[in-house]
């Protein structure tokens, strides 16, 4: 069952009273909309969300309505209004292009005891439209009298609040243990997910690893116990296994715990590793996709992995091993066969010793690549080079990771002097 918050203000000093806020539960109730225009079509999505039974009268509509009307979620008749169309009628839209069909409507819904929303004339109708959002099963609806943008103004105020947790309103309800394993984005606090964000804002404990957006971190209340599960690249780690049992205790705690990793889970993250070990011990977890590095990074550097005419594929990799490693899973013969673009992470210690397999199978030395390092965050920084020279160029350049490496003819395509991160 939904929350419902309603947040009404009114403050018209011609109106002695306020509107009286409510919640009309219209489904299979006898809804009709005059005039299939813009009103309509802006308003129709909620009475169809609504379950309402609509009858449109309207001898045209425009092609989103008459969409809707095609679709079945609206019954069309194309005619104008006449008396007794508010029949049995609960809730009317009264919204033609003629201002005396909208009187004699109104007057209709005035003697039927039909609520009526009035869009030539806020004063003759009987009920006002507020201004309504959704989030997470909270509907937001305002009332500003006469001043719908403040109403929507605040109405996006409230729900941007509620998705991104900035706004404190918890559940009351009794919390089941549990794991969010989120997606925090490749490292711009911006580029997390509102579901992911709002977790967060909910949490009990996280438990964080180093990349990814860690300015979240510093706005969690104090009580929030927050987890370094830092896995540094050859230097201080915590193992797998204690990061399992850190999420496994917190959980039968009955804690609130959010797993908050870089990029997206599942994509070079151990998401599924973590997700397994719960499972065994019996812990839910739920998933909150992320935006990967892989493909963002090189975006935010200008970079776009499938520029039309350049590439009809975008293969990531791990270079995490070098190709002549028997751990190895890659086939680097095939890749070097590919015409499209490679996305290599983790892969800068390891880069010369890749750039070095491509050539040897067939890749062509001048290949243009780009590094893009810490990249979405202020440290961003890239790097170009060719197969031939990129081992030389991270020496030189003293290029470290975390780096997104493209490899492919896309990165040499950008939009000219103007280009958002030009190569240094
Ligand atoms: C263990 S993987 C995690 C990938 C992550 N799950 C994702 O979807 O982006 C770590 C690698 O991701 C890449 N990476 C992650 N964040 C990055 C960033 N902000 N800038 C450049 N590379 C990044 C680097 O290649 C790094 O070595």
């Amino acid at each position: 069952m939904a929350e419902h918050v309603e947040h009404a203000q009114y403050a018209d000093p011609a109106e002695p009273h306020p509107a009286y806020p409510v919640g009309l539960r219209l489904s299979g109730r006898r809804v009709v909309v005059l005039g299939g225009g813009q009103v309509a079509q802006r308003r129709l999505p909620a009475l169809i969300a609504a379950g309402a039974d609509i009858v449109l009268v309207s001898p045209s509509a425009t092609p989103s309505v008459e969409a809707m009307a095609e679709a079945g979620e609206v019954r069309w008749e194309r005619r104008r209004y006449r008396e007794g169309d508010l029949a049995d009628t609960w809730y009317a839209l009264i919204a033609t292009s003629d201002p005396a069909a909208n009187r004699l409507a109104s007057a209709e819904a005035e003697r039927t005891r039909t609520w009526c929303v009035r869009s030539d004339d806020a004063n003759a109708a009987t009920a006002w439209t507020p201004a309504t959002g959704r989030s997470e099963g909270v509907t937001v609806a305002v009332l500003t009298g006469r001043d719908p943008r403040r109403s929507a103004a605040v109405r996006d105020a409230i729900v941007e609040g509620l998705r991104d947790g900035t706004l404190a309103a918890p559940h009351h309800r009794e919390r089941t243990p549990g794991v969010a394993l989120v997606g925090g984005g490749p490292g711009d606090p911006d580029l997390i997910t509102v579901r992911g964000r709002r977790l967060l804002a909910e949490a009990d404990v996280v438990i964080a690893d180093r990349l990814g957006p860690r300015d979240l971190l510093d706005e969690l209340p104090p009580h929030v116990e927050v987890i370094d599960a830092a896995k540094i690249p050859y230097g201080r780690f915590m193992a797998q296994e204690a990061i399992n049992n850190a999420l496994i205790e917190h959980a039968k705690a009955g804690k609130a715990v959010v797993r908050l990793k870089g990029g997206d889970p599942f994509v070079f993250g151990r998401g599924m590793e973590e997700a397994q070990a719960l499972a065994e011990h019996g812990i839910g977890c739920t998933v909150v996709p992320g935006i990967s590095s892989s493909i963002s990074v090189p975006g935010a550097a200008g970079i776009s992995v499938t520029h039309r005419g350049v590439a009809h594929e975008f293969t990531v990799v791990s270079g995490h091993v070098a190709p002549d490693d028997p751990r190895s899973l890659v086939d680097w013969q095939a890749l070097a066969k590919l015409r499209g673009t490679l996305v290599l992470m983790m892969a800068v210690d390891k880069i010369g010793a890749i750039a070095a397999a491509l050539i040897a199978h067939g890749k062509d030395p001048a290949t243009p690549l780009a590094m893009i390092q810490e990249g979405t965050t202020a440290a961003q920084r890239r790097v170009d080079a060719t197969l031939a020279t990129v081992a030389e160029t991270v020496r030189t350049r003293d290029v470290r990771p975390p780096a997104v490496i493209v490899v492919g003819d896309v990165v040499t395509v950008g939009v000219g002097a103007d280009a958002p991160n030009r190569p240094e």
